[in-house]
C-alpha cells in the first residue's frame, strides 16, 4: 500500500511542478498580405494547414513556390486545379518572391 502511494505521488509530482520566473510568450506576427490572388490562396491552401507553413519559408523563387504547390497536390492530395495553382504560385510570388525566376 505504501509503495502504491508513493508511486502515486511521484506520478503527481510533474503537474506541481512550478516556475519561479515570469514566463513571456513571444509574439510573432503573422504578415499576411492581402491581394490578388489571396483569395484562391484561402480556398486552396488554409484548409489544411495555417499561413505559417507557407511564410515561414521566407523570400523564394517562382520556381520554389511553383514546386511547393505541386508537392501539395502531388504527396498531400490538395484537390487544387491548374488554373488556381497558377494564380497561388502568382500570388505567392508577388508578395513572397526574391525577384527570381529559377
Ligand atoms: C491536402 C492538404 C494540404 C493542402 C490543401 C495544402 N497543403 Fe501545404 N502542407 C500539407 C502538409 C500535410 C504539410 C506538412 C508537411 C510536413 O509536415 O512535412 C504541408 C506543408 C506545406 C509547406 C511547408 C514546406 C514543405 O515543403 O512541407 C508549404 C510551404 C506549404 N505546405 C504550402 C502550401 C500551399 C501554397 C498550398 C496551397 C496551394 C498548400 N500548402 C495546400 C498539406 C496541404
Amino acid at each position: 500500500m505504501k509503495k502504491l502511494i508513493l508511486i502515486a505521488a511521484l506520478l503527481a509530482s510533474p503537474l506541481f511542478a512550478q516556475v519561479k520566473d515570469k514566463v513571456e510568450v513571444p509574439y510573432v506576427p503573422f504578415p499576411v498580405k492581402m491581394g490578388k490572388g489571396f483569395e484562391a490562396v484561402q480556398a486552396n491552401c488554409l484548409m489544411c494547414h495555417s499561413f505559417g507553413y507557407i511564410i515561414n519559408q521566407g523570400r523564394q523563387s517562382r520556381k520554389f513556390w511553383r514546386g511547393k504547390v505541386d508537392k501539395m497536390i502531388v504527396h498531400f492530395k490538395a484537390p487544387i486545379d491548374e488554373k488556381s495553382a497558377k494564380i497561388v504560385t502568382d500570388y505567392l510570388f508577388e508578395h513572397y518572391g526574391n525577384g527570381k525566376k529559377q
